[in-house]
């Protein structure tokens, strides 16, 4: 084996009030990643569909990262080409970075035979997203890898526990953010109220999962007191279309990780209805991309080519 293909699907992370907790897979869109032993040591970064200056610079690049530091913690002399297929647009809120960092860590694992366990491949990977945001957030990256619902059970050390979903009905209106990241205009100092408020709604959503019981997961993911304030202030229209999204009948609907993508979990029946009307809704703002008609995934990353 010489060269792995593999699929770093889409994520959306935050849902709703699990700022840094919870993400889940999605279908579509996905970047892929090829990566293939070089005879050199370290890593080579090379970006195909790239319209947005992805830095090939190893160590300023969430793959290069994470990989440079699985090489050092692992003490491998041999070096890695990486070549990133874009589909995504970065700076959306769609985890391209993390897709990236992700599939790259469970290649370079598959690559030397390492052997890591998913919380080890997600810990390489958060340290990956350092070089996007500044932030090691591992929420992204663990459902990238694992695919379905991820809850962040703990940080130090990183312990993530998977949920599979059903297939929901998704709609995101990808719009990418004026500002790199907006991380730092966040704030925890939120008050009694609001973090009862938000402890209640997290645990509403786990239950909603567990139940199947998607009304309330939608219910549950439509309020956010610690990121949504700031990210929806910077999204033009956000919150009339939100309340609009959500009268037509949508389960739910919240800001897509980072922002500003803004992501509808719907019912089949609404599915095309809630497209065509984000698409429309969204058009005047210049950072909107596109709108995705897809689904909730229980499938991480994915060997595509083995070579
Ligand atoms: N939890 C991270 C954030 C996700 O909200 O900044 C970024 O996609």
């Amino acid at each position: 084996m010489s060269l792995l293909r593999i699929k770093g699907p889409a994520t959306s992370a935050n849902v709703g009030p699990g700022y840094d907790i919870f993400a889940l897979a999605l279908a579509n869109p996905y970047d892929e990643i090829e990566i293939s032993l070089i005879e050199k040591s370290g890593v080579e970064i090379e970006v195909v569909n790239d319209v947005q200056n992805i830095p090939t610079t190893p160590k300023d690049n969430t793959a290069g990262l994470a990989v440079l530091e699985v090489m050092k913690a692992f003490g491998l002399a041999q070096g890695v080409h990486i070549r990133i297929i874009k589909n995504m647009c970065s700076g959306g809120g769609m985890g391209t970075t993390g897709a990236s960092a992700a599939a790259a860590v469970f290649g370079v694992n598959r690559l030397f035979n390492l052997n890591m366990d998913y919380n080890q491949m997600i810990e390489f990977a958060r340290r990956g997203e350092v070089a996007s945001g500044g932030s090691p957030h591992a929420d992204n990256v663990a459902a990238a890898i694992l695919g379905g619902f991820i809850l962040v059970k703990n940080y130090d050390p990183i312990d993530v526990l998977k949920l599979d979903l059903p297939e929901i009905p998704v709609v995101l209106a990808a719009i990418r953010k004026s500002q790199r990241t907006t991380r730092g205009f966040i704030t925890y100092e939120i008050g009694q109220e609001k973090l009862k408020a938000q402890m209640a709604r997290c645990s509403r959503v786990i239950h909603a999962i567990h139940t199947h019981d998607m009304e309330e997961f939608g219910r549950a993911i439509s309020k956010d007191f610690i990121h949504e304030p700031v990210r929806g202030a910077a999204i033009p229209g956000y919150w009339e279309i939100k309340q609009k999204v959500i009268e037509m009948g949508a389960w739910g609907c919240t800001i897509s990780g980072g922002g500003s993508s803004v992501i509808a979990f719907c019912p089949p029946e609404k599915h095309d209805e809630i497209e065509n009307y984000m698409a429309a809704a969204f058009s005047d703002n210049p950072n909107f991309t596109r709108v995705y008609k897809t689904f909730t995934s229980n499938t991480g990353v994915q060997i595509l080519e083995n070579k």
